[in-house]
């Protein structure tokens, strides 16, 4: 048997529990960073006699909570858990030492831990007490659930969200520059929501410069925390009074500019309270380096809400994971109106960068298409071959639609009365 995985076999039983405690885990969403979201659910005599879930950084592990919250005596029980127990001290004791201290007989993990803190030792420690654990049960599922935290750790740079919002024409803006609104009050809800799960939102400085946004999550009832907003500013363009910068907290604005930006304004800013990356080099900044730097400081994922210049380098350092783009049935027409990448694009269709696992979602009349990019798509190379067309196509990719949901409804009055982004 290797380090982490065994053979087994579950059974529907073991996939039913496992599955309940993907559910509880994600409750955590949003609350958690820097930890990932973990469900755990104990079971005796084939019944569940106790449940938890990670609620937030800082308060107890999923397991702990569901020792917590058991309804018997747990020694012989089974814990089925989303995430590979720690064995390390954080913020709270190991995980490990509480799950052999209560004698259970049987751990079923989705899949291990790639914090290298952990990283299969929290799976050889149990085995090592002579515990029977499992390993994979529902694995593709628990990573999805936490793609932020696997990402984050194994690529060593934050999950990269591009988010953008067009007219029917694909259009980003009008030829003036002029862009609210695009989308309508429900989808502009959704990218609240979204900003609310993310460590991080992203824009350029043409954007700063154009629209002015405030780039924060305005959900009635929002008390949870603020996203760090980053602005990609090359040649330091900024204007102090941009409201991103006169609105926020000390320490929220991050501000990526290069040796090309002026020294007393990158003085006058962080005077402001705000953060200034300098990056060697040219005004064109290397979004490699920028990650791997942003990844350095702890964030773990990024919602990028364009421009398209801004866009187009994040293409162009192929670091983008995952696409989050709306349409709405609204046409402005113009050659120069720009389009959600410019500085970045592929000369033939055979190297379209295709999406996998494209989920579409409805907001009124606006329709939003999500998807993710597979590492081998960036492997397409433009222009190197043209195929003559083949005589049987492909099936067509696997996708799933969701209907309008209830939950937008419910936020549709949450955001119209603060109308600015
Ligand atoms: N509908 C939507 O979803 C949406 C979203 C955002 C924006 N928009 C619209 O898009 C338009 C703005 O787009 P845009 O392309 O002009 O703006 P942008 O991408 O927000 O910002 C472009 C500027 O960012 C800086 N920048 C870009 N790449 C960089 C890199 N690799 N390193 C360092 N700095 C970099 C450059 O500044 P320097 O030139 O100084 O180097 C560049 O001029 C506006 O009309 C806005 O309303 C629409
Ligand atoms: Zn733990």
């Amino acid at each position: 048997m290797d380090g982490s995985k065994s053979r087994t076999l579950f059974s529907n039983s073991d996939a039913a529990y496992m599955r309940r405690a993907l559910e509880l885990a994600a409750r955590g969403r949003g609350q958690t960073s820097p930890n990932p979201m973990v469900g755990a659910v104990l079971v005796k005599n084939d019944q569940i006699i106790g449940e938890g879930w990670h609620r937030a950084a800082g308060l107890s592990h999923a397991e702990i909570e569901a020792f917590a919250n058991a309804q018997e005596e747990v020694e012989g029980a089974t814990l089925y858990v989303t995430l590979e127990p720690c064995c390390h001290h954080g913020k709270t004791p190991p995980c490990t030492e509480a799950i052999i201290a209560r004698k259970l007989s049987r751990v079923v993990v989705a899949t291990a831990d790639p914090n290298p803190l952990v990283a299969g030792k929290g799976i050889e420690t149990l085995r090592a007490a002579g515990i029977r654990v499992d390993v994979g049960l529902c694995e593709t599922e628990a990573r999805r659930l936490n793609e932020v935290f696997f990402t984050y750790h194994e690529k060593k740079r934050p999950f990269l969200i591009c988010k953008w919002a067009m007219t029917l024409d694909g259009k980003i803006a009008t030829e003036s520059g002029h862009s609210r609104w695009i989308t309508n009050v429900l989808s502009r809800a959704y990218v609240h929501e979204l900003r609310a799960q993310v460590d991080a939102v992203m824009i350029g400085v043409g954007t700063v410069l154009t629209d002015n946004p405030l780039l924060t999550v305005r959900l009635e009832g929002y008390a949870g925390r603020q996203p760090y907003r980053i602005i990609a500013d090359g040649n330091l363009r900024i204007p102090l009074r941009a409201k991103c910068l006169t609105l926020a907290k000390q320490g929220e604005v991050i501000i990526c500019t290069s040796t090309m930006a002026p020294q007393d304004k990158i003085a006058e800013l962080r005077a402001m309270g705000h953060e200034v990356i300098v990056f060697p080099g040219k005004a064109l900044l290397d979004f490699t380096e920028v990650m791997a730097e942003l990844a350095r400081r702890g964030i773990q994922s990024i919602l990028c809400e364009g421009g398209s210049s801004l866009t187009g380098a994040l293409f162009q350092a192929q670091v983008v994971d995952k696409v989050i783009a709306f349409m709405a049935p609204k046409i402005v027409g113009g050659l120069n109106a720009k389009t959600p990448i410019a500085s970045w694009g592929v000369m033939h269709m055979d190297a379209a960068i295709d999406l996998h696992d494209v989920v579409i979602r409805r907001f009124g009349a606006d329709v939003c298409v999500e998807g993710y990019i597979a590492p081998a798509e960036w492997n397409k190379v433009p222009n190197k071959r043209h195929p003559a067309s083949s005589a049987s196509l492909p099936a067509a990719p696997q996708g799933e639609v969701v209907e309008p949901e209830s939950k937008a409804s419910r936020l549709k009055n949450e955001v119209s009365r603060k109308e600015q982004s």
